[in-house]
């Protein structure tokens, strides 16, 4: 009988520590520490990010094993973020994997965290779950530091057809919120307030750009232009209008993030449409992607929300995957901050 393949994934590469544990590709366990400290910021403050990450990462590798019903002794490998993300972050995760994987004598795996979100919709909670999309498909990758439009290839072969020229969906998100006085993060607060708004109700610059880029910098000046002027006339104009003002921007950026993809869908002639990272939780962009379905024929693969933001199953069963290619890494292996997709 072959031996059980046995991965511990590590995340840290923003504001959540994650650990998970996934057995011959069937996910047992997935336990996240988010971090409430940056709230009260307005955003994520790297420094306490990776303090946090300290205290969190030893009670999360721990909870997840334990939930597991796995022995440290039992694991195979430990695959870890190498980045992108916030520096300090991921030298937390980084450097416990490292020791980790050094103290039990067995590989590591570096995982490289948007390749983690793409193969997210691999993961899979029973033995029966078949619902994964066939190679190749095209990955709308939309989260708080990415915006691009992938080919995927195979596992480990995916080409970046397009990408955000300056900001990504997310941070435009984040950034209009905080304008209008909302909380931190933007996405789910805009997403709930959209819900009761009318998408049409004010139009704001989109952009004109060739290929499958994007750019949200434009739509993001506009929209704090427009409502400079609109406060001119009414000072409670947020508050008169704010489920509005967030159902018409969640509109103009799924609109954005849709045109391009249904671009890219026709050109390579790919019907497999799948949607990850943080953004994807957006109610109105899986909105967008039922309608493509109905309407292009797509067949379409939205994550659970549990792995739209990071998460550590996501790099496990990359780690699972780099593990039947005997892709290891070296003890000296760097993090890094910034890399796409190779
Ligand atoms: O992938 P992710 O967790 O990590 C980063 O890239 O940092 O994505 C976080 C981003 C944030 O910009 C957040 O506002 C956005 O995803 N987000 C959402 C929603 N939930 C999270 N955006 C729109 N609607 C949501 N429901």
């Amino acid at each position: 009988m072959e031996k059980d393949i046995i991965i511990l994934g590590i995340e840290s590469s923003c504001d959540d520590t994650s650990a998970a544990v996934i057995r011959n590709g069937i996910l047992l366990s997935n336990v996240t520490a988010s971090q409430a400290v940056h709230e009260a910021y307005g955003g994520v403050v790297p420094e306490l990010a990776s303090r946090a990450h300290q205290q969190n990462v030893v009670p999360v590798v721990d909870q997840a094993l334990k939930r597991a019903g796995v022995s440290k002794e039992e694991l195979s490998a430990v695959a870890f973020t190498r980045g992108p993300g916030l520096m300090g972050s991921l030298l937390v995760g980084v450097s416990f994997a490292k020791g980790f994987a050094r103290g039990l004598g067995i590989p590591m795996i570096e995982v490289n965290h948007l390749q983690g979100h793409v193969l997210a919709h691999f993961i899979k909670e029973h033995e029966d779950d078949r619902d994964q999309p066939d190679f190749p498909f095209l990955c709308l990758l939309v989260s708080g530091g990415n915006s691009q439009i992938i080919k995927v290839n195979a596992y480990n072969d995916m080409e970046v057809l397009g990408q955000t020229i300056d900001d990504a969906a997310g941070e435009a998100i984040d950034k209009c919120s905080k304008v209008m006085g909302l909380g931190y993060p933007g996405g789910p607060i805009i997403d709930k307030l959209a819900r009761q708004g009318n998408p049409l109700a004010y139009t704001f610059a989109k952009p004109h750009i060739d290929g499958y880029d994007y750019s949200f910098s434009g739509l993001k000046t506009s929209f704090l232009y427009s409502l400079r002027d609109w406060l001119k006339e009414d000072p409670d104009f947020i508050e008169h209008h704010k489920e509005d003002l967030a159902a018409s921007l969640e509109h103009t950026i799924v609109d954005i993030l849709m045109k391009k993809l249904r671009q890219a869908a026709k050109d390579t002639g790919i019907r497999e449409v799948a949607v990850a990272g943080g953004v994807s939780a957006n109610n109105g962009l899986r909105n967008a992607f039922r309608e493509h379905a109905e309407k292009y024929g797509w067949k379409i693969f939205i994550p659970k929300f549990s792995y739209t933001t990071d998460n550590a199953a996501m790099i496990a069963i990359t780690g699972y995957f780099k593990f039947q290619d005997r892709d290891f890494c070296a003890i000296d292996l760097p993090a890094y901050s910034r890399v796409t997709l190779k």
